[in-house]
C-alpha cells in the first residue's frame, strides 16, 4: 500500500514578539522600539522532529492537549506553513477542514464557495455544477447571499464540509470540526465520511472526542509539546493518553 502522507523529521519554529507598547510612531522612536532586534523575539518550538506516514486509504487520528501543535501540523500539510526543517510528501489532492480558515466573513456563503473551490483545484465550470449540490448538502438555501459573519458556527461549519466533501479530494485533513454540528448534521457528516472511506479515501483527524480515533481510526498518533509521544493501535495511544491526565489531579 502507498503512503498518502509522509512527514519526515518536520519541525517548525514560531517566532513571537512581544506586543508593541508605542502607538504612534514619535512613541515609537521615543521608546526605541523603531527597529526591533532579533534578541526580542521569542521561538515557540511548535513541532519537533516529527515522523509518520499515513496510508492512501487508511484513518489516522491525531490527539493532544491544547497546543500540542496538532493544527500546526495539518496547515505544515496544506502548504499554509513551510516546515523550518524536514520535509512533508503529500499523493494526491487535499482539502482542510477547520473553522475559521478560508472564509472571508463580509463576502456571501456564495462567493466563499466559489473562492474556497478554486483555491482548492476546481475549474469554475466545475464549481458551477457542483453549486446546488454544495448548498443542499449544507442545508443553506435560505442564507446563501448573506454574509459569512452572519452565520453561526454550525453554519459555516455545514458550509465548509460540504465545499470539501463536494470538491471530491483523495485526503480529507480534518482539524476537530465533527463537534460544532448538531446532531443530525453530525450524523451526516459521519455518514459522508464513511463514503469518501469506502471510496478509498484517506482522512486524517485531528479530535478531543477520543471515542472518534477509538471507533474510526486504522491508526492514532499523541502529540505533546509538539514530539510524537505515542503512535500506533487506537487504544494503545490512546490508553496512554489518558494515563497522562490521571497524573493531574482535577479541580473545579
Ligand atoms: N502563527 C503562529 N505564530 C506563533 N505561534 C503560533 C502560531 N500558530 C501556532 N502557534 C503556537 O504553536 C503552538 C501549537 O499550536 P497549535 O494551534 O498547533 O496547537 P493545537 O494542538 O492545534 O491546539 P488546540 O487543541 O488548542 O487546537 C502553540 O504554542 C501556539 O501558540
Ligand atoms: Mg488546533
Amino acid at each position: 500500500m502507498s503512503d498518502a502522507i509522509q512527514v519526515r523529521n518536520l519541525s517548525k519554529t514560531f517566532k513571537r514578539y512581544p506586543p508593541r507598547k508605542h502607538r504612534t510612531l514619535k512613541e515609537a522612536v521615543l521608546n526605541g522600539e523603531i527597529f526591533r532586534s532579533s534578541t526580542e523575539a521569542k521561538f515557540i518550538e511548535a513541532l519537533r522532529d516529527v515522523n509518520f506516514s499515513v496510508p492512501a486509504g487508511t484513518t489516522f487520528g491525531i490527539v493532544g492537549r491544547n497546543g500540542a501543535g496538532k493544527s500546526t501540523l495539518l496547515k505544515i500539510l496544506c502548504g499554509i506553513h513551510k516546515p523550518t526543517t524536514g520535509s512533508i510528501a503529500v499523493g494526491g489532492r487535499l482539502a482542510l477542514l477547520s473553522l475559521g480558515l478560508g472564509f472571508h466573513g463580509e463576502f456571501s456563503g456564495r462567493e466563499n464557495i466559489f473562492i474556497n473551490g478554486l483555491v482548492l483545484g476546481l475549474t469554475p465550470r466545475q464549481l458551477r455544477a457542483r453549486f446546488d449540490e454544495i448548498v443542499a448538502f449544507a442545508e443553506l438555501e435560505e442564507f446563501i447571499d448573506a454574509p459569512m459573519r452572519t452565520y453561526s458556527s454550525g453554519m459555516q461549519m455545514r458550509l465548509a464540509f460540504s465545499v470539501a466533501i463536494n470538491i471530491a479530494p483523495d485526503i480529507l485533513l480534518v482539524d476537530e470540526i465533527l463537534a460544532v454540528g448538531d446532531q443530525a448534521f453530525s450524523r451526516k457528516c459521519i455518514d459522508s465520511l464513511n463514503d469518501f472511506k469506502r471510496r478509498g479515501g484517506t482522512i486524517l483527524l485531528v479530535t478531543h472526542d477520543l471515542a472518534t480515533v477509538r471507533g474510526w481510526c486504522d491508526q492514532a498518533l499523541w502529540l505533546d509539546h509538539g514530539t510524537v509521544t505515542a503512535i500506533g493501535r487506537p487504544e494503545d495511544v490512546l490508553a496512554q493518553y489518558d494515563d497522562s491526565f490521571a497524573e493531574v489531579p482535577a479541580t473545579v
